[in-house]
């Protein structure tokens, strides 16, 4: 299967005191979504921000928010993502106790749901919902911080889940060329990228390589 690869950063990577021109950055380097890591230091042992910061993204622009729950009781937030302007909002499956249920809020709600599982977390615990879901999000780094290395034994979930599941198989966490390139070769399509991305002296160019690897 060869579907289209997108990139987007996570802007975890960003300079947050200069959020806007650094969305801008994104734009102008052609970037297909904004990766938005949301952090209750509960979930995760990190704290980052919540749905105020999304609403004022959304001022900026209209590029896709991309937003990546890694917080307990995510269905408590829902509602303040969706009015904030999430356009995907994925929940992680080991912090949800009715799945089904949830993934179908968020598809009533008008939004794309998406599921996302840590690395030490099997294959079989997403398969309740994965005629349901848009994306399933593959955790590469054990999520909390930016600028990990990447876990390559998650690959083999990759394919796993690629051999089963039709839609976007995105990938999170020290994703950087060479990286990214396994990954679309395990079956992923939807690449995030921080530290690669906003690190780069040449966003654009390195975006356009990301999205031109070929299998
Ligand atoms: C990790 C986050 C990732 C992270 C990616 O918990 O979900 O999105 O920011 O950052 P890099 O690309 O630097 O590994
Ligand atoms: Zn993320």
């Amino acid at each position: 299967m060869n579907k289209r690869i997108k990139a987007g950063p996570s802007i975890l990577a960003a300079d947050f005191s200069n959020l806007s021109v650094e969305i801008k950055r994104a734009e102008d380097a052609g970037v297909d979504f904004l990766h938005c890591d949301i952090m209750d230091g509960h979930f995760v042992p990190n704290i980052t921000f919540g749905p105020a910061i999304i609403r004022d993204i959304r001022k900026h622009t209209k590029l896709i928010l991309d937003v990546h729950l890694m917080i307990e009781k995510p269905r408590k937030f829902l509602e303040a993502f969706v009015k904030a302007g999430s356009d995907i909002i994925t929940v992680h499956i080991e912090t949800v106790e009715r799945p089904i249920q949830l993934i179908k809020e968020i598809k009533e709600l008008g939004l794309k749901a998406g599921i996302s599982l840590n690395p030490r977390t099997p294959v079989k615990d997403i398969a309740p919902v994965l005629n349901m879901v848009d994306l399933v999000l593959v955790m590469t780094v054990n999520p909390g911080f930016g600028g990990q290395e990447f876990i390559s034994s998650c690959l083999s979930k990759i394919k796993r889940i690629r051999r089963a599941f039709s839609g976007d198989i995105e990938v999170d966490g020290g994703i950087n060329y060479k990286t990214a390139k396994m990954a679309v070769e395990a079956g992923a399509n939807m690449l995030v990228a921080g530290t690669y991305l906003f690190g780069s002296d040449n966003m654009k160019g390195s975006v356009e390589k990301l999205k031109d690897i070929k299998v």
